[in-house]
């Protein structure tokens, strides 16, 4: 029997690295089902790295990912992607030559042979990203940064995410575009997907339930409640 947890996904002291370069020392981030975690720190702090391993593209040499209370560190990709833990990765990377509706088909390969949910599904993205119905015929590759960051994560969301991971949504973007992009994750969250954002950008703790603040491959705060609205405990943390 697995020990019961109220968290919905739990990285528990992991370590893990490129080569001999070692990035995690020893991650520990604990998640609770529905809520937003948004990860912050500066280029090269193992964030990215953090997630990869949750979602099986990084290997762990120590530490444990567990998710709904289960072991499941050295999970595939593909198998990560089966349980519900869907990424949105860095760089939005859709299918330039593909229609946007081509491009969400492309993600609800976990639920082929369900034709009936896929087209709910997508009829609930379309509903979700408004911006997307409008343009559902046009090449994803013609739509702009902010569009095809929306696409980006539809996609994920094509894939009955219970899990949604998504890794510097904001970068490049227009600080309006941000905003309803943080929006889009929070009504994701009271939906009750779990969402994880990986940020540079401190705003989007205001859609946090919990901020965990990564340096050098270790979490070294954890922000809740009115701590997440605390400008000047953020910037002592952000800038050290
Ligand atoms: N595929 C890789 N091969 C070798 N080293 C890597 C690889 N990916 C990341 N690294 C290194 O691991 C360290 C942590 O990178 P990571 O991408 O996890 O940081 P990050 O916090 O996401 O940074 P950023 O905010 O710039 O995206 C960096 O020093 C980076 O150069
Ligand atoms: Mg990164």
């Amino acid at each position: 029997m697995p020990e019961q947890t109220k968290e919905m996904v739990e990285l528990v002291d992991l370590r893990a690295g490129y080569g001999a370069l070692p990035v995690l020392h020893g991650f520990s981030i604990a998640v609770a089902p529905g809520e937003v975690a948004v990860l912050l720190g500066l280029n090269g702090a193992g964030k990215s790295t953090a997630v990869k391993v949750l979602c099986g593209a990084v290997a762990a040499t120590g530490g444990s990912v567990r998710y709904r209370g289960e072991e499941i560190t050295g999970c595939s990709t593909a198998g990560c992607v089966q349980k519900g833990i869907v990424m949105v990765p860095e760089g939005r990377r859709v299918f330039g030559g593909l229609s946007v509706e081509r491009n969400l088909q492309v993600g609800s390969w976990t639920q082929r042979g369900n034709r009936g949910w896929v087209e709910a599904q997508r009829a609930h993205v379309y509903e979700v990203l408004p911006r997307l119905a409008e343009r559902r015929d046009q090449l994803a590759g013609t739509l702009s940064g902010g569009e095809q960051q929306m696409l980006a994560i539809g996609r994920g969301l094509m894939a009955n995410p219970s899990v949604l991971v998504i890794d510097e949504a904001s970068l490049g973007l227009a600080p309006v575009i941000v905003r309803e992009i943080l929006k889009i994750a929070r009504n994701l969250a009271e939906e009750g997907t779990t969402v994880i954002l990986v940020e540079q950008n401190v705003g989007a703790l205001e859609v946090a339930d919990v901020g965990f603040f990564v340096d050098q491959g270790v979490v070294t705060a954890t922000l809740r409640g009115k701590e997440l609205a605390d400008g000047e405990l953020i910037r002592s943390l952000y800038l050290g």
